[in-house]
Protein backbone atom coordinates (compact mmCIF):
# COMPACT_ATOMS: atom_id res chain seq x y z
CA UNK A 1 0.00 0.00 0.00
CA UNK A 2 1.42 3.33 -1.10
CA UNK A 3 -0.72 6.28 0.39
CA UNK A 4 -0.36 8.38 -2.22
CA UNK A 5 -0.60 12.50 -2.51
CA UNK A 6 -1.07 14.35 -5.70
CA UNK A 7 -0.58 17.90 -6.26
CA UNK A 8 -1.49 20.09 -9.69
CA UNK A 9 1.70 22.32 -9.32
CA UNK A 10 4.49 22.18 -6.49
CA UNK A 11 8.81 23.48 -6.22
CA UNK A 12 9.57 20.16 -5.94
CA UNK A 13 7.95 16.65 -4.65
CA UNK A 14 11.68 15.69 -3.68
CA UNK A 15 11.51 18.84 -1.18
CA UNK A 16 8.13 18.45 -0.38
CA UNK A 17 8.77 14.69 1.16
CA UNK A 18 12.19 15.82 2.59
CA UNK A 19 10.89 18.29 4.68
CA UNK A 20 7.67 16.42 5.75
CA UNK A 21 9.25 12.97 6.52
CA UNK A 22 8.34 13.05 10.00
CA UNK A 23 4.52 13.07 9.44
CA UNK A 24 4.38 10.99 6.29
CA UNK A 25 4.03 7.12 5.89
CA UNK A 26 6.67 5.17 5.01
CA UNK A 27 5.97 4.13 1.73
CA UNK A 28 3.78 7.53 0.68
CA UNK A 29 4.23 8.71 -2.81
CA UNK A 30 3.98 12.33 -4.18
CA UNK A 31 2.99 12.83 -7.44
CA UNK A 32 2.98 16.36 -9.24
CA UNK A 33 1.45 17.48 -12.74
CA UNK A 34 3.99 20.28 -12.72
CA UNK A 35 7.07 21.31 -11.12
CA UNK A 36 8.62 25.07 -10.99
CA UNK A 37 11.76 23.88 -9.52
CA UNK A 38 12.42 19.92 -10.41
CA UNK A 39 15.65 18.72 -8.73
CA UNK A 40 18.61 16.39 -10.62
CA UNK A 41 21.03 14.83 -10.03
CA UNK A 42 24.86 17.02 -9.50
CA UNK A 43 23.11 19.95 -8.95
CA UNK A 44 21.22 20.17 -12.21
CA UNK A 45 17.00 20.78 -12.57
CA UNK A 46 15.05 18.29 -14.03
CA UNK A 47 12.57 20.45 -16.48
CA UNK A 48 8.93 20.25 -16.71
CA UNK A 49 7.51 20.17 -19.97
CA UNK A 50 3.84 18.95 -18.74
CA UNK A 51 3.94 15.64 -20.22
CA UNK A 52 6.34 13.77 -18.12
CA UNK A 53 5.84 11.82 -14.85
CA UNK A 54 7.60 13.19 -11.73
CA UNK A 55 6.84 12.09 -8.71
CA UNK A 56 8.99 10.82 -4.96
CA UNK A 57 8.70 7.60 -3.05
CA UNK A 58 9.09 8.50 0.76
CA UNK A 59 11.38 4.93 2.67
CA UNK A 60 12.10 5.56 6.38
CA UNK A 61 12.00 2.45 8.89
CA UNK A 62 13.49 -0.94 8.26
CA UNK A 63 13.52 -0.41 4.40
CA UNK A 64 16.08 1.99 4.10
CA UNK A 65 18.61 -0.77 6.27
CA UNK A 66 19.81 -1.57 3.07
CA UNK A 67 23.06 0.74 1.34
CA UNK A 68 20.86 3.40 -0.30
CA UNK A 69 23.06 3.43 -3.12
CA UNK A 70 21.12 -0.37 -3.42
CA UNK A 71 18.09 1.79 -3.29
CA UNK A 72 18.80 3.65 -6.35
CA UNK A 73 19.30 0.55 -8.35
CA UNK A 74 16.05 -1.09 -7.18
CA UNK A 75 14.41 1.51 -8.38
CA UNK A 76 15.54 1.90 -12.02
CA UNK A 77 15.29 -2.10 -12.04
CA UNK A 78 11.39 -1.34 -11.40
CA UNK A 79 11.24 1.66 -13.52
CA UNK A 80 13.25 -0.18 -16.56
CA UNK A 81 10.63 -3.33 -15.79
CA UNK A 82 7.98 -1.13 -15.72
CA UNK A 83 8.40 0.33 -19.22
CA UNK A 84 9.73 -2.73 -20.54
CA UNK A 85 5.60 -3.93 -19.93
CA UNK A 86 4.64 -1.30 -22.42
CA UNK A 87 6.34 -3.16 -24.83
CA UNK A 88 9.47 -0.67 -24.96
CA UNK A 89 13.11 -1.89 -24.44
CA UNK A 90 15.64 -0.39 -22.23
CA UNK A 91 18.88 0.28 -20.89
CA UNK A 92 20.23 1.71 -17.08
CA UNK A 93 22.67 3.56 -17.29
CA UNK A 94 25.32 3.16 -13.97
CA UNK A 95 23.73 4.57 -11.67
CA UNK A 96 20.39 6.08 -11.94
CA UNK A 97 19.35 6.56 -15.84
CA UNK A 98 16.57 4.92 -17.76
CA UNK A 99 17.51 4.90 -21.84
CA UNK A 100 16.12 3.93 -24.66
CA UNK A 101 17.91 3.23 -27.58
CA UNK A 102 20.92 4.85 -25.89
CA UNK A 103 18.63 8.32 -25.07
CA UNK A 104 18.20 9.38 -21.49
CA UNK A 105 13.78 8.83 -20.94
CA UNK A 106 13.89 9.00 -16.78
CA UNK A 107 16.35 10.02 -14.14
CA UNK A 108 16.63 9.09 -10.60
CA UNK A 109 17.35 11.63 -7.86
CA UNK A 110 17.87 9.95 -4.54
CA UNK A 111 18.23 12.38 -1.53
CA UNK A 112 18.72 10.95 2.78
CA UNK A 113 17.62 12.69 5.36
CA UNK A 114 19.72 12.31 8.16
CA UNK A 115 19.85 13.97 11.74
CA UNK A 116 21.85 11.51 14.02
CA UNK A 117 21.49 8.52 11.75
CA UNK A 118 19.77 8.31 8.07
CA UNK A 119 16.07 8.90 9.02
CA UNK A 120 14.38 8.27 5.69
CA UNK A 121 15.47 8.40 1.69
CA UNK A 122 13.53 9.62 -0.68
CA UNK A 123 13.63 8.57 -4.16
CA UNK A 124 12.68 11.03 -7.26
CA UNK A 125 11.76 9.83 -10.16
CA UNK A 126 11.69 11.98 -13.80
CA UNK A 127 10.33 10.20 -16.56
CA UNK A 128 9.73 11.65 -20.33
CA UNK A 129 6.49 10.66 -20.75
CA UNK A 130 4.53 12.05 -23.62
CA UNK A 131 7.16 14.42 -25.02
CA UNK A 132 6.60 14.71 -28.72
CA UNK A 133 10.18 16.57 -28.66
CA UNK A 134 13.16 18.36 -27.44
CA UNK A 135 15.24 21.15 -27.27
CA UNK A 136 17.72 21.08 -29.88
CA UNK A 137 20.46 20.82 -27.42
CA UNK A 138 19.22 17.76 -26.05
CA UNK A 139 17.54 16.48 -29.05
CA UNK A 140 20.52 13.56 -29.15
CA UNK A 141 20.21 12.48 -25.90
CA UNK A 142 16.59 12.24 -24.92
CA UNK A 143 13.69 10.77 -25.50
CA UNK A 144 10.28 9.38 -24.27
CA UNK A 145 7.95 7.02 -24.30
CA UNK A 146 5.98 8.39 -26.80
CA UNK A 147 8.09 8.80 -28.78
CA UNK A 148 9.95 5.74 -28.56
CA UNK A 149 6.50 3.70 -28.98
CA UNK A 150 4.07 6.09 -31.09
CA UNK A 151 1.30 5.92 -28.53
CA UNK A 152 0.57 8.03 -25.57
CA UNK A 153 1.31 6.47 -22.29
CA UNK A 154 -1.01 6.86 -19.31
CA UNK A 155 1.21 8.19 -16.52
CA UNK A 156 -0.94 6.46 -13.94
CA UNK A 157 -1.10 3.12 -15.25
CA UNK A 158 2.82 3.37 -15.23
CA UNK A 159 3.15 4.90 -11.90
CA UNK A 160 1.58 1.81 -10.32
CA UNK A 161 3.37 -0.73 -12.33
CA UNK A 162 6.49 0.62 -11.12
CA UNK A 163 5.15 0.42 -7.55
CA UNK A 164 4.13 -3.14 -8.04
CA UNK A 165 7.86 -3.83 -9.31
CA UNK A 166 9.41 -1.73 -6.63
CA UNK A 167 7.02 -4.15 -4.01
CA UNK A 168 7.62 -7.24 -5.75
CA UNK A 169 11.48 -6.64 -6.33
CA UNK A 170 12.42 -4.59 -2.77
CA UNK A 171 14.48 -7.23 -0.42
CA UNK A 172 15.28 -9.42 -3.46
CA UNK A 173 18.68 -8.47 -4.09
CA UNK A 174 19.46 -11.22 -7.06
CA UNK A 175 16.31 -10.92 -8.18
CA UNK A 176 16.94 -6.59 -9.23
CA UNK A 177 20.49 -6.87 -9.62
CA UNK A 178 19.89 -9.47 -12.44
CA UNK A 179 17.76 -6.95 -14.23
CA UNK A 180 20.00 -4.36 -13.42
CA UNK A 181 23.30 -6.23 -14.75
CA UNK A 182 21.16 -7.82 -17.70
CA UNK A 183 20.04 -4.01 -18.77
CA UNK A 184 23.70 -2.33 -18.21
CA UNK A 185 24.34 0.08 -21.09
CA UNK A 186 27.84 1.19 -19.72
CA UNK A 187 29.38 -2.72 -20.33
CA UNK A 188 32.38 -2.39 -22.21
CA UNK A 189 32.28 1.16 -22.89
CA UNK A 190 35.03 3.82 -22.78
CA UNK A 191 34.12 5.79 -20.16
CA UNK A 192 35.40 9.74 -18.56
CA UNK A 193 35.72 10.19 -14.99
CA UNK A 194 37.38 12.37 -12.25
CA UNK A 195 38.24 9.61 -9.57
CA UNK A 196 39.86 11.20 -6.26
CA UNK A 197 40.72 14.79 -8.53
CA UNK A 198 42.58 12.95 -11.61
CA UNK A 199 40.95 12.54 -14.45
CA UNK A 200 40.67 8.80 -15.92
CA UNK A 201 39.56 7.06 -18.99
CA UNK A 202 38.87 3.46 -18.62
CA UNK A 203 36.60 0.74 -20.40
CA UNK A 204 33.34 -0.23 -18.44
CA UNK A 205 33.52 -4.13 -17.48
CA UNK A 206 30.60 -4.89 -15.59
CA UNK A 207 27.96 -3.63 -12.97
CA UNK A 208 29.24 -5.38 -9.89
CA UNK A 209 26.64 -7.43 -7.51
CA UNK A 210 27.19 -4.52 -4.66
CA UNK A 211 26.21 -2.19 -6.89
CA UNK A 212 29.22 -0.94 -8.14
CA UNK A 213 30.77 0.11 -11.32
CA UNK A 214 33.92 -2.02 -12.02
CA UNK A 215 36.34 -0.47 -14.26
CA UNK A 216 39.73 -1.29 -16.13
CA UNK A 217 42.65 0.65 -16.90
CA UNK A 218 45.82 -0.41 -18.44
CA UNK A 219 44.70 -4.07 -17.06
CA UNK A 220 44.62 -3.08 -13.51
CA UNK A 221 40.41 -2.83 -12.15
CA UNK A 222 38.96 -1.00 -9.63
CA UNK A 223 35.57 -0.26 -8.93
CA UNK A 224 33.89 3.21 -8.18
CA UNK A 225 31.23 3.52 -5.75
CA UNK A 226 28.90 6.82 -6.84
CA UNK A 227 28.99 9.86 -8.49
CA UNK A 228 28.96 10.02 -12.76
CA UNK A 229 30.95 8.49 -15.49
CA UNK A 230 30.21 10.02 -18.56
CA UNK A 231 30.53 8.63 -22.59
CA UNK A 232 32.23 12.01 -23.32
CA UNK A 233 35.26 13.18 -22.91
CA UNK A 234 34.74 16.76 -22.53
CA UNK A 235 32.60 16.55 -19.24
CA UNK A 236 34.38 15.35 -15.75
CA UNK A 237 32.14 15.27 -13.04
CA UNK A 238 33.64 13.90 -9.72
CA UNK A 239 33.17 10.11 -8.51
CA UNK A 240 34.17 9.49 -5.09
C1 LIG B 1 18.30 13.20 -12.92
O1 LIG B 1 18.19 12.60 -13.98
O2 LIG B 1 19.18 14.04 -12.72
C2 LIG B 1 17.30 12.91 -11.83
C3 LIG B 1 16.01 13.62 -12.10
C4 LIG B 1 14.96 13.39 -11.04
C5 LIG B 1 13.75 14.26 -11.27
C6 LIG B 1 12.62 13.91 -10.35
S1 LIG B 1 11.09 14.67 -10.88
C7 LIG B 1 10.33 14.18 -9.39
C8 LIG B 1 11.36 14.34 -8.27
N1 LIG B 1 11.30 15.68 -7.71
C9 LIG B 1 12.39 16.39 -8.01
O3 LIG B 1 12.58 17.58 -7.68
N2 LIG B 1 13.26 15.63 -8.70
C10 LIG B 1 12.75 14.30 -8.90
Amino acid sequence: MHPCLHFQAIDSTNRYVKDNYASLENGTVVVAEHQTAGRGRLGRTWLDDGTSLMFSLLLKGKEIEQDPAMLSLLAGAALSSAIESLGIATQIKWPNDILIDGKKVAGILLEGVSQQTLEAVVIGIGVNVNSLGFDPSIQSKATSLRLASSKTIDKQHLLESFLAEFDRLSGDKEKYMAIVCSHSYLDGKTVYLSYYGENKVAKAIAITSDGKLLLEEEGRRYTVGSGEVTLEKTYCPPVQ
